[in-house]
């Protein structure tokens, strides 16, 4: 039956991985995937996990199973993180360990489904590409509200307002709490405000994404919108991913959260999804969150790699910049210091893009999306030479 199957194109984003890898030239740039390397092009493995996991390999006792709602103590640790200790909403969270920010959404969706059928999800446009087949693919519509503004290279915040006046009570709105994945462009404080007042007058439930707590501006500033809207809400849904703060990518670690006035009838649905879908969450990459950050110093050793992360991409953003400056593209690139996070659209046509690929051995997604996290003081001069020379195939400028 399954020679019905037709052979798929890769993702557009993790194909980029096995592209990059076969490419054999030498002075090859990855800027594809969002994934954070250091000045050397690699991804380490934090200090804080190193010490977490020697602890945990002395310390396990046992490999028996989690249960459905994953770690205690990571879950318990993670509100914290996620709305600051002292936060009034705290006792009004459940919260369920997932497999990544992608199991977090995809029981989301399981959840909207089983709450009302016919809820749509509003998601901004653009947004990150695997929300669609995670949200959609699970039964749930998806409707596109504007964000961005592609040639002024900000959000366009007013149509995303007029938008939004559209979305009643019983309909969900997907935010990225912090370093907007693709763009890079953040809501302000006063949008934040704005946005939430409307939430209240118009009765939805805000979903927010939060994949890159601490890659803004900090841990707090970038929980800002999550914070103020549990404040505020009577419900908000919450899915977080601790893949790029913890820098534990493969071992798939995330949370799902649920505001509201009933936890407990929340966590029961959590682990009832849960144990239809994949049973119960891996354990080590929550354990070794759990570990940190119930552990004050290790938790302030993770903090310092954190900040070190955030300010080396600040650094590139910078950087990159003032290089395209200097090569004569004037304030086209401008935009990129002033968004946070891992990337930016580098504003250019998909043609530009292939050529980079083909002739410069520079990956990105087709988008002309950057990770500025695969830029460092050895490859930002080639990347920006490359870069100039598909804007001006003459060479001059
Ligand atoms: C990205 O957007 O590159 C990351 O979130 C990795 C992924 O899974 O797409």
């Amino acid at each position: 039956m399954f020679e019905s199957l037709a052979q798929l194109p890769p993702d557009p984003i993790l194909g980029l991985i096995a592209a990059y890898k076969q490419d054999p030239r030498p002075n090859k740039i990855d800027v594809g995937v969002g994934v954070y390397r250091d000045e050397n092009g690699e991804t380490p493995v934090l200090q804080s996990v190193k010490q977490a996991e020697q602890y945990l390999l002395a310390s396990e006792t046992s490999k028996a199973y989690v249960g459905p709602a994953g770690n205690p103590e990571f879950i318990a640790q993670m509100k914290k993180l996620i709305l600051g200790s002292g936060h009034t909403a705290l006792d009004r969270l459940a919260l369920v360990q997932t497999p990544g920010g992608c199991g977090a959404l995809r029981v989301a969706a399981e959840l909207i489904k089983r709450a009302k059928a016919g809820a749509r999800i509003w998601v901004s446009d653009p947004t990150w590409g695997n929300h669609i087949p995670l949200l959609g693919d699970a039964g749930v519509e998806l409707v596109s509200y504007p964000y961005y503004n592609f040639s002024r290279h900000q959000i366009c915040f007013d149509e995303m307002f007029s938008a939004l006046k559209h979305v009643g009570k019983g309909d969900l709105v997907l935010f990225h709490a912090c370093c907007h994945n693709p763009s890079g462009a953040d809501l302000s404080q006063a949008q934040w405000q704005e946005i939430t007042r409307l939430a209240e007058q118009q009765g939805f439930v805000p979903f927010i994404d939060m994949a890159y707590q601490g890659f803004g501006e900090g841990l707090d500033q970038d929980a800002y919108g999550i914070r103020l809207m549990c404040e505020r809400l009577p419900e908000v849904l919450l899915a977080v991913s601790c893949s790029k703060n913890f820098g534990l990518y493969r071992e798939r670690v995330g949370a799902l959260a649920l505001l509201s006035d009933q936890p407990q009838v929340a966590s029961s649905h959590f682990a009832n999804i849960v144990r239809g879908i994949y049973s119960m969450p891996p354990s080590h990459g929550a354990s070794i969150v759990a570990t940190i950050l119930s552990d004050s110093s290790l938790e302030q050793q993770w903090r310092v790699e954190l900040t070190q992360m955030r300010e080396r991409i600040i650094a590139m953003r910078q950087c990159l910049v003032e290089k395209m400056k200097a090569l004569g593209a004037g304030p086209r690139f401008a935009h990129i210091a002033a968004q946070q996070g891992m990337f930016s659209f580098l504003g250019i046509t998909p043609t530009e893009v292939a050529a980079l690929r083909e002739q410069h051995a520079v990956y990105m997604v087709d988008t002309g999306r950057v990770s500025l996290a695969g830029l460092n003081d050895n490859n930002i001069d080639a990347f920006c030479s490359a870069l100039q020379a598909v804007l001006i195939p003459s060479g001059g400028v």
